[in-house]
């Protein structure tokens, strides 16, 4: 069943804007501007900003989907609209076969919507307890009062509970934010950062609890995220949003095989390696990575991970010369990155450092 549909949605944000930003605008002809700062100080103008253009998207129950994208690709937007929110320009959102604008009612029950991104700026009251506050926000969402103590336990809040919420940092803060998701029973979850400014271990608890309601609550996510690498084992599907456009759309594999990436297979070899005689056993798809005293590392890129490693065993494997062999599969990152175009170097260090955790 399709839990959501979206056909050519789009929006547009339309703000009026003031003398203060008036001034802002450059790299016009001079004519142009001091034409058009006389205008708008007067007036002011309408500023139009366009957050989605024409999406297009079908998502089925039991699917937990990655919405990835830059800092103002349209992420919030979406799940925004999808939520019933905000309304879409264009377009048209089915949720549960219902339009979210006509019959937002007869669905808002299923469905949750939550961000992370309100760090330390949402609750009751900064002035009361961790555990006040909790009983509050569980009384909105009609949760049992029981239920505190183990949002308390789920979430590590156990030695915060009796403290001020305004006390906590951001990362504790945002832990409260998200209790009400672990115990409200709704179909389809939206959930927009919901780990920002949380340490590894709650993320990899919170992680655990959004995979169990999907396999044993049969929970429909959408999960909107510009850290890739904290989605990269737990979406069975992405969806990669630029400037308010869905760029590629499918599963890590279709991903890959449709930019035909390749995995990389390194090799560190003790001795001197003729780049030639490698070239015409491996072809050209080959870079010597570096040389440290004796150590030289090259790197093989490949689509056929068994034969190459095959290859290197035959080329190298009876003279005992190999130290090291890495096989690095392509990953949601390097999908990304070629869409976005984002920095190879940032993207490696920041990859290492999630991947030891997720
Ligand atoms: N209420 C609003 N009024 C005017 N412009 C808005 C509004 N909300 C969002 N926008 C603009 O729409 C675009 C998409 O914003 P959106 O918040 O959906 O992006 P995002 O992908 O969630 O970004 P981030 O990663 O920073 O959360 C941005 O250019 C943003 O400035
Ligand atoms: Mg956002």
């Amino acid at each position: 069943m399709k839990v959501v549909i979206c056909r050519n949605v789009s929006k547009v944000f339309i703000q009026k804007m003031k003398r203060g930003y008036i001034l802002a605008e450059s790299g016009q002809p001079f004519l142009q501007l001091f034409t058009a700062i006389i205008s708008r100080t007067i007036r002011g103008y309408v500023k139009k900003t366009v957050a989605l253009r024409n999406v297009s998207l079908d998502i089925k129950e039991g699917e937990i989907v990655g919405i990835l994208g830059t800092n103002g690709s349209g992420k919030t937007t979406l799940l925004k609209i999808i939520s019933g929110l905000i309304y879409p320009s264009e377009g048209e959102v089915y949720v549960y076969g219902y339009d979210i604008v006509r019959d937002y009612d007869k669905v808002s029950d299923k469905v949750f919507y939550i961000t992370g991104a309100l760090i330390g700026g949402f609750g009751i009251s900064p002035l009361l307890s961790v555990r006040k506050n909790l009983e509050y926000i569980f009384k909105l969402y009609r949760i049992p009062k029981e239920r505190v103590d183990d949002a308390i336990k789920i979430l590590d809040l156990k030695e915060h509970a009796e403290r001020p919420l305004g006390y906590l940092s951001p990362g504790l803060a945002s832990r409260v934010i998200l209790a009400p998701a672990f115990f409200i029973k709704r179909a389809l979850y939206l959930l927009d950062e919901p780990i920002q400014g949380i340490s590894f271990e709650a993320a990899k608890k919170i992680h655990e609890y959004i995979r169990e309601s999907r396999d044993i609550g049969g929970a429909t996510i959408l999960y909107a995220t510009n850290n890739i690498f904290e989605v990269e084992n737990l979406c069975d599907r992405f969806i990669i949003l630029d400037k308010g456009k869905i760029l590629a759309g499918g599963e890590l594999k279709e991903l890959i095989s449709k930019l035909a990436l390749k995995t990389v297979v390194k090799v560190t070899v003790e001795g001197d390696i003729n780049l030639e005689d490698l070239t015409s056993i491996f072809g050209n798809d080959i870079r010597i990575e570096s040389k440290r005293g004796v150590l030289q590392t090259i790197s093989l890129f490949t689509s056929d991970v068994t034969n190459t490693l095959i290859e290197i065993a035959k080329t190298f494997g009876n003279k005992n010369i190999i130290k090291d062999i890495q096989v690095k599969s392509p990953t949601i990152g390097d999908v990304f990155l070629h869409y976005v175009k984002l920095s190879s170097e940032k993207y490696e260090e920041k990859r290492k450092i999630c991947l030891q955790v997720f």
